[in-house]
């Protein structure tokens, strides 16, 4: 799998990418059907195979339910894999909750350094609300990441925005190495005005969404065009199938091979 610089020096990342809402959360989501969660073996089945195709960027989130746990349980200590994980929503007795202020992006960070088992967390965004425009002008949120970072248990920091307003005044806010995570797929191409500005600046960008949450049908040429587009750091897609990631992984293969 192709791996991508995220800044000059920064870390090398696979184009393609899992996410892992799925592994810890089936309420409220808008996943076409519904499901179970996967066992811990399938789990580490999946994660196995993700790994020996190449993939080393698993994406996860305190609000993906038992999602950050189960993930530092069974690569937690395993140098291969780098993890993104986010700060700011809670999924507590079914619904979100929301809170920038420092102090509880500080806890919700400590937090995600037990819950994965890593003293320094990869990447930490944002996970933005539908007031993302009005966090990022605050200010505070993304100085306490960036606090974090300066303190050495943070990687790489940014956002995981909603609009195109938020998504470029997140990008101008991060420094070159940090990243925006922006949907993108074959339905929604709204976001590539983010991605051109990124590019532009030498920050990453992560595609979250890829499939339209599984809604979009020819799933081989969408992932496949999505890490062929210009300034996209790593393709985010969401599954707990092993053939499904089989299947993906060779379609971006594939379209990667072509160029
Ligand atoms: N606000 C945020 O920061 C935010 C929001 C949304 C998502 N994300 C991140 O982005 C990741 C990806 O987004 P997503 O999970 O919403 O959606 P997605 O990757 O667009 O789609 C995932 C869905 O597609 C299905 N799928 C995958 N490959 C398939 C194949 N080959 N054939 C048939 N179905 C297939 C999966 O089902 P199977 O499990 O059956 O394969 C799953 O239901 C998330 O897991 C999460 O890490 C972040």
């Amino acid at each position: 799998m192709e791996l991508r610089s995220l800044g000059a020096r920064g870390p090398q990342i696979s184009a393609l990418s899992l996410g892992s809402t799925k592994f810890g959360r089936r309420e409220g989501v808008k996943y076409p059907n519904d499901f179970t969660l996967p066992s811990d073996g399938q789990l580490s089945d999946l994660l196995a195979l993700a790994k020996d195709n190449g993939i080393n960027l698993v994406d996860t989130a305190p609000s993906y339910g038992t999602s950050e746990a189960r993930i530092g349980g069974l690569i937690g200590n395993d140098d291969h894999w780098h993890i993104a994980t986010k700060v700011g929503e809670e999924f507590v007795d079914g619904r979100s909750h929301f809170d920038f202020s420092p102090t509880a992006i500080r806890a919700s960070v400590e937090r995600s350094r037990q819950h994965l088992r890593r003293d320094i967390l990869d990447i930490v965004l944002l996970h933005l609300s539908d007031d993302e425009i009005s966090i990022l002008e605050d200010g505070r949120a993304m100085a306490a990441l960036m606090e974090l970072r300066a303190q050495g248990l943070i990687g790489a920091v940014g956002a995981s925005t909603k609009t195109v307003a938020a998504g470029l005044l997140a990008v101008a806010q991060i420094d070159p190495g940090d990243l925006v995570m922006v949907t993108l797929n074959p339905g929604d191409q709204s976001q590539l005005p983010v991605i051109d500005v990124a590019r532009a600046s030498d920050k990453g960008i992560l595609i979250k969404k890829p499939l339209d949450s599984g809604h979009h049908g020819n799933i081989g040429a969408a992932l496949g065009s999505l890490v062929l587009e210009p300034g996209v750091t790593s393709v985010v897609m969401g599954t707990i199938n092993k053939g499904h990631l089989a299947q993906n992984c060779f379609a971006v293969q594939q379209a990667l091979a072509a160029g």
